[in-house]
């Protein structure tokens, strides 16, 4: 938004890369979260919600990066299993360090193949131009509230073989999902072969914050396009029912199997992440 000299606010003029259909009047999830890792595919509306939320809770930004760097042992762990198929549900404007960079950094592009899915415009626009020249590495529109249509996506299956292992990502994107942990990803265990695996990391912000600061956090969060629900560590512990996790469980993030010299006493502990696999 822009100011005029009676006050009122002009829409935002929408950068070349933007595309239609998309509304820079209200903030999206995927833009502030680019914003927040530093990335410039983010319009006024975001920086200015995300900045909000930093000065709110001082660690957002931090908390963004600590997420990134889940990410990236989480991947690491799943190539280390053997694991070469990947869905990347929710996976965001590809800012620096998204999975498929993850992949290449550890010199497993050849044998892999990687499924994007996102339901915002922009991660899509963004995440097409960054793959062109990938071509074992795709993106598609998918809701995550409808994993059933993700997994038929005629796209998604012309490319994953769900006979054999698939490691299914939902990091830190369930939050913005509402509906019943229990049913949210009910069936999901059933449609992967065994050997398959689920990850998620999720904010958990019902633990440990006073009724009146979850009041807040959750009404910023119903400003963008897709409203935040706050669940419980229990609550999230739910999106594994059918799943064994792998050690050291769900845990906060930064507890996550950290690499030597890594942080692993950040006092940001209301984001927690696990990996599971089915027996
Ligand atoms: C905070 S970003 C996380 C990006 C990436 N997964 C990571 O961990 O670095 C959350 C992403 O989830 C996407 N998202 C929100 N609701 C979704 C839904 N119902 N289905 C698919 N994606 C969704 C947002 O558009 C955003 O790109």
């Amino acid at each position: 938004m822009s100011g005029t000299p009676d006050g009122s606010y002009m829409p935002e003029k929408l950068p070349y890369w933007a595309g239609d259909g998309i509304d820079p009047t209200v903030p999206s999830l995927a833009r502030m979260y680019d914003y927040s890792l530093g990335g410039g595919n983010n319009f006024a509306v975001d920086r200015e919600l995300a900045e909000a939320y930093q000065k709110r809770w001082p660690h957002m930004f931090h908390a963004a990066r600590s997420n990134r760097a889940f990410l990236r042992r989480v991947v690491g762990y799943l190539l280390d299993q053997g694991v070469r198929q990947f869905l990347d549900i929710g996976s965001g404007i590809p800012t620096a360090g998204n999975v498929h960079e993850v992949i290449i950094d550890a010199g497993a592009a050849n044998d892999v193949q990687l499924i994007y899915v996102d339901i915002d415009p922009i991660a899509l626009i963004m995440s097409h131009r960054l793959l062109t020249d990938v071509g074992w590495a795709h993106a598609v529109r998918g809701d995550a509230s409808n994993i059933d249509g993700i997994l038929t996506d005629p796209e998604v299956t012309e490319r994953l073989d769900f006979t054999r292992p698939v490691a299914v990502l939902m990091l830190l994107m369930l939050h913005a999902v509402p509906g019943p942990a229990q049913s949210l990803l009910a069936g999901l265990p059933e449609r992967l072969s065994v050997g398959s695996y689920l990850a998620v990391s999720n904010s958990a912000p019902s633990d440990s914050y006073p009724p009146d600061e979850l009041a807040e956090w959750l009404a910023m969060g119903a400003r963008t396009v897709t409203p935040t629900v706050a669940r419980t560590s229990a609550e999230i512990a739910a999106f594994f029912d059918g799943f064994e996790l792998v050690e050291p469980g769900l845990v906060p993030l930064p507890l996550w199997r950290p690499e030597p010299g890594q942080e692993t006493t950040s006092f940001w502990y209301d984001a927690v992440g696990g990996v599971s696999v089915k027996l």
